[in-house]
């Protein structure tokens, strides 16, 4: 099977901090993979490269086959590559369903001639009700953002992740500040998405790595320590050292349920 994502020796700093330390790494399309590693690892900084919201300092970029390194994040987006904020990035004062519209918009464009554009408008508002069914919102889509609730706030941004027809979605912390039933719905939804859909998470709670994961890479200090299956990952003495001290330590050495 082809590689929807991979990253040959591709570095990120921040002036003299090195974020992301020649981090290669190859994703197979169809991936539920897990980027997982403590605080200030380098997570979110490998996310903003492969995204294109911040150049690499050094390396490349494939995409679905392509060469990405140059391309703009919005021609990344409109390519099938769209990535979650680790915070929240709704408009709170706008509906559910403009939302979930915008997300579209912003990544596809609306057509000028305004017979298309009815007739497109009318197409993407059914999708986006669609989106939202996907996303476990159905019924919500006349409420305002602002009036979600945390859990279901995030279950908007994967409809509005989906407007955006991806190919590969990068999810940054999906399941933050979630309680325990908003994680385990959350988690039962990205197990709904489809099958091609490629997914790269960061995610703290291991119970959910391991529960929607395939494949596991771990890194520390920018760089790649370990990459496996979750067992594999979870066996690994430079992964279980790199843990020591964070909070998740304990989680690493239960097994998975
Ligand atoms: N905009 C920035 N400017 C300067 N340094 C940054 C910036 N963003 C992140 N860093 C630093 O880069 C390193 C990696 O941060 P990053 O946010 O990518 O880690 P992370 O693995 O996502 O951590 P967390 O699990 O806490 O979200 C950290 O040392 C961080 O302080
Ligand atoms: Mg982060």
């Amino acid at each position: 099977m082809s590689d929807i994502l991979r990253l040959d020796a591709v570095s990120l700093a921040y002036g003299r901090l090195t974020a992301v330390d020649k981090v290669s790494l190859s994703v197979p399309k169809g991936a539920r993979h897990a980027l997982i590693g403590p605080n200030g690892a380098g997570k979110s900084s490998l996310f903003s490269v492969v995204a294109g919201i911040r150049p690499p300092t050094s390396g490349r970029i494939e995409f679905d086959g392509a060469d990405v390194t140059e391309v703009s994040e919005a021609g990344r987006a409109a390519g099938g590559l769209v990535r979650t904020y680790q915070h929240s990035s709704l408009f709170l004062g706008c509906t559910v369903l403009d939302n979930v519209r915008l997300a579209a918009e912003r990544v596809h464009g609306r057509p000028l001639r305004p017979f298309r554009r009815r007739r497109r408008d009318a197409e993407v508002t059914e999708r986006a009700h669609a989106h939202l069914a996907s996303a476990g919102l159905p019924g919500r889509h006349g409420h305002l953002a602002g009036s979600l609730s945390h859990g279901e706030r995030r279950q908007l941004e994967v409809a509005m992740v989906l407007a955006c027809e991806p190919s590969l979605v990068l999810f940054d912390e999906p399941t933050a500040g979630m309680s325990a039933a908003e994680t385990d719905r959350f988690a039962e939804l990205v197990e709904r998405l489809p099958e091609e859909l490629s997914m790269v998470i960061v995610e703290h709670d291991l119970d959910v790595v391991f529960r929607l994961a395939r494949q596991v890479t771990v890194l520390a200090a920018g760089s790649v320590i370990a990459s496996g299956t979750p067992d594999e990952v979870r066996a690994d003495e430079h992964v279980q050292r790199a843990y020591l001290g964070a909070d998740s330590t304990d989680e690493l050495f239960t097994e998975a349920s």
